[in-house]
């Protein structure tokens, strides 16, 4: 029921503060990320790793690629994301010490669950982070991590996403700890970092009014770009995704990194850019590379949108308009630069008299090829 909220995709926005509660609930015991079900590999297993594969589609993609970061920074274990229709089509190499992680909101994604079937037949073994009890995907694996983020009912993933980035992320530190790569201490700081978050998403949802006005300011473009850079990069990707699927506007993400070898071509004058800016103290390498690329494009006449940490007071001079997000360590800025993305896209979609919940031609669970 979507009570008093105008659409589900309204209604699970503002949800993802208990998502991300729910998904981490019993699995931190004395400050520590512990994640029961992967008892069933073993400590010796997970340990033994050599390579990580991650297999999704669309949104769910996008948080394996946001959680590559993480588990390469403290689990240091090579990680390849591959969108799971390309990754059964070819020959890929597996071998028995390959965890393959596949992420599905659903469950059911027809592709990802044949790229399970497959790696499991090569040998590998097969983690499954899913959203739906019981779904055929992690009955097919190994052993599963469910979000705990309840049913999403509307077609575009919103707490679906903010909850497998958490599943993930425990994932990641429980690894970490079994193999050593990173003090209690310096886990236990992650772990609360990500036991912060649902206040931190709490608080990024509160400028809806904001996002409602430049929402209905933009009711005519024709496209939009994101940059991101670093864990804001898949962030930028998804915020394309929601506003194709939702506002049927052409947007596309870009690595800021790239500006220059190519899409930097596409600004002129007026062309909206949503900028998905790194923490001056927590990515103080990155911020200014990036607030440099604000400047380049804003000397092309794009108009920025900046989604910056809370007094960044770099940005504010080159931005037309700046979302905030509180403070949270460099990994955990995309479970709340985030949300300002998905409210632009409903709004947008809303401004246009679009139905938000069921988005044309779109189905929430594709079960087909
Ligand atoms: C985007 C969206 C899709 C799904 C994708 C995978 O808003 O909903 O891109 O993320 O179809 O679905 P699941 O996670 O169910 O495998």
């Amino acid at each position: 029921e979507k009570g008093g909220w105008s659409s589900f995709m309204a209604k699970e926005i503002s949800e993802q503060p208990d998502a991300v509660t729910n998904t981490l609930r019993g699995r931190i015991h004395d400050g520590q990320a512990v994640v029961p079900e992967l008892e069933a590999f073993g400590d010796d297993v997970l340990a033994g790793i050599s390579r990580i594969v991650i297999v999704a589609c669309g949104t769910a993609a996008y948080a394996g690629q946001t959680a590559k970061y993480a588990i390469e920074k403290w689990a240091k274990v090579p990680v390849d994301v591959e969108l799971s229709h390309e990754f059964r089509y070819r020959d890929p190499v597996l071998t028995a010490d390959t965890l393959v992680i596949s992420i599905s909101q659903s469950g059911e994604t027809m592709d990802t669950l044949m790229a399970v079937k497959y790696a499991r037949e090569a040998g590998a073994k097969a983690i499954s982070i899913c959203n739906t009890q019981g779904a055929t995907i992690p009955r097919e694996s190994d052993a599963v991590i469910y979000t705990h983020a309840g049913p999403e009912v509307a077609v575009a993933s919103t707490k679906g996403f903010t909850g497998q980035i958490a599943a993930l992320y425990l994932f990641a530190l429980h690894l970490a700890r079994v193999r050593n790569t990173l003090s209690l201490e310096e886990l236990a700081e992650q772990v609360l970092e990500l036991q912060a978050i649902p206040e931190k998403i709490a608080t990024t949802l509160l400028q809806e009014d904001a996002v409602r006005q430049l929402a209905v300011w933009m009711t005519d473009s024709r496209a939009v770009l994101f940059l991101g850079r670093h864990v804001g990069f898949p962030i930028a990707l998804e915020g394309a995704l929601k506003l194709k699927e939702l506002a049927y506007i052409h947007a596309e993400g870009f690595a800021a990194g790239e500006l220059k070898h190519g899409p930097i071509a596409l600004i002129e004058p007026g062309q909206p850019v949503f900028v998905v800016v790194p923490s001056p103290r927590g990515s103080a390498h990155l911020h200014p590379k990036v607030v440099s690329n604000i400047q380049e494009i804003r000397a092309r006449g794009a108009r920025i949108i900046a989604i910056a940490e809370q007094g960044d007071a770099a940005v504010l001079p080159f931005a037309d308009t700046v979302f905030h997000i509180p403070l949270a360590g460099p990994l955990f800025e995309p479970l709340l630069a985030v949300v300002p993305l998905q409210m632009f896209a409903i709004e947008l979609a809303t401004a246009k008299g679009l139905d938000v919940d069921q988005p044309r031609n779109l189905a929430k669970s594709v079960t087909v090829e």
